[in-house]
């Protein structure tokens, strides 16, 4: 794996992610806890963000200080990636936040686009897409070859859990993209997990299906 992986150390990711993998976790807080890890990954993912100097007037003098003013967007990958939103923005107010809808064939595992909000104008400094699931890796590869095709230079991937198979696919066809996550686990399941009802393609032991979990729809 490349140096562009960053996987949180930190003990309340570590605290709040064992919390969201626990099946009595009900879909209320698995909601809150996914944008509470979500802001917290986005203090982490934003640290090499571009300020420029600036001068601020204090109630005793005059002094500089850096301002952050870059165009930034979020791009959630419907649906369970719009759980992470509030997260980001609680700390970048200014973002706009550009949807893609996917779903992933339960069959091939393939992503399937259904919804695609991204601007005419893509001329931002950084985009950044939110996941919290990595799996194959093949909805995020997706969503950063439709930004990088409409001129986008930086996109970096937030999601919460990565499967080592999703990280090879994503950093393989796209090393610059860097990313961040709160855990990788294992593997993903496969054929053989089938005997024991396990359906191809989930992040083992991971938490389960991270749309389903936050939306009560399961
Ligand atoms: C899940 C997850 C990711 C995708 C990850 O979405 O939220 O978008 O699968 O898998 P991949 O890395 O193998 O592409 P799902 O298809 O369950 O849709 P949902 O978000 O609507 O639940």
């Amino acid at each position: 794996m490349s140096n562009n992986l960053f996987v949180s150390g930190h003990p309340l990711v570590e605290h709040k992610i064992t919390q969201l993998r626990d099946t009595t976790t009900d879909f209320r807080q698995f909601r809150s806890i996914v944008a509470e890890l979500s802001m917290i990954l986005a203090y982490e993912a934003t640290s090499d963000l571009i300020t420029r100097r600036v001068e601020v007037k204090t109630p005793l003098t005059t002094t500089t200080g850096s301002k952050f003013d870059e165009r930034v967007g979020l791009v959630p990958i419907l649906r369970a990636g719009l759980g992470m939103v509030d997260g980001m923005l609680s700390l970048i107010p200014q973002a706009e936040v550009w949807h893609l809808g996917f779903y992933r064939d339960e069959e091939t595992l393939q992503p399937v686009i259904y919804y695609n909000k991204l601007p005419e104008d893509l001329s931002t400094h950084t985009c950044f897409v939110l996941d919290p699931m990595l799996a194959t890796g093949g909805s995020a590869l997706m969503a950063v070859d439709i930004l990088k095709r409409r001129g986008v230079t930086r996109v970096k991937f937030v999601g919460l859990l990565a499967a080592p198979e999703g990280i090879d696919a994503l950093q393989g066809a796209h090393p610059d993209v860097a990313v961040h996550v709160a855990a990788v686990d294992d593997r993903l399941t496969n054929a053989g997990d089938a005997a024991a009802g396990f359906p191809p393609g989930f992040i083992w032991p991971g938490l389960g299906d991270a749309g389903d979990r936050q939306f009560g729809t399961r």
